[in-house]
């Protein structure tokens, strides 16, 4: 991966312009000054199926992701991260998880495992993380509730493990619900940007 760090953001905000956007945009724009160039995809504007089980990707033993034969946008999604050198995963807390189209993007990363029939457990297929990844979370409870009674954290970080990305840095925003048009705090921009360019340091390439 040559040239220009790449940071790609998933947004998993059924809003544009919303608390999670926000703190993207700072992300974003922050990793931009530092010399990255940046992509954001909204989830929720992409033609993503269902898995549908059929397995087909986790039966190819081998170090690339298995082929998914269902004709959707993510194949371009997935390219596009692995031209990545970072990612933001980026999701709401709703009934006390990620976002129903988070989970089903992260659903389909069933194809970075190798699974053939018969096997009880799915096996990576490759432990390198050679990407760094930020996670970002929106939630109406405070923060702390967040991290110590959902396991969205541990879903995140395991998502952005199988998309080879080692976690470097975490933004919870609780409390966000006080208003429709809420924004975030100077300090939480202030901390978002720090990660942005933490993202976009050629350190760990
Ligand atoms: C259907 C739904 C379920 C929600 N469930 C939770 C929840 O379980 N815990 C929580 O703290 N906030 C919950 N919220 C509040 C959202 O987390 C909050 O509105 C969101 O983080 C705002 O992000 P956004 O501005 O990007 O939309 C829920 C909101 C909706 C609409």
């Amino acid at each position: 991966m040559e040239g220009r760090i790449r940071v790609t953001a998933l947004v998993g905000s059924y809003r544009k312009g919303g608390v999670i956007d926000r703190a993207v945009d700072e992300i974003l724009s922050a990793a931009e000054e530092a010399g990255a160039e940046t992509t954001r995809i909204y989830l929720r504007d992409r033609h993503i199926e269902f898995c549908r089980n059929c397995r087909t990707c986790t039966q190819e033993e081998g170090a690339r992701r298995g082929a998914c034969p269902v004709g959707d946008d993510m194949t371009a999604i997935l390219d596009r991260i692995e031209r990545s050198h970072a990612v933001v995963l980026a999701s709401p807390v709703n009934f006390g998880t990620v976002t129903a189209v988070m989970k089903r993007f992260i659903e389909r990363l069933v194809c970075f495992v190798y699974w053939p029939w018969g096997t009880k457990i799915p096996k990576v297929r490759t432990r390198t993380l050679n990407r760094r990844a930020v996670l970002v979370v929106s939630s109406a409870a405070p923060a702390v509730l967040v991290r110590l009674r959902t396991g969205i954290t541990g879903l995140l970080k395991e998502a952005a493990a199988i998309l080879g990305a080692r976690t470097v840095g975490t933004l919870y925003m609780g409390m966000i619900a006080g208003g429709p048009e809420q924004g975030i705090s100077g300090r939480i921009a202030r901390k978002a940007r720090c990660l942005g360019k933490r993202l976009a340091s050629p350190k760990g390439r």
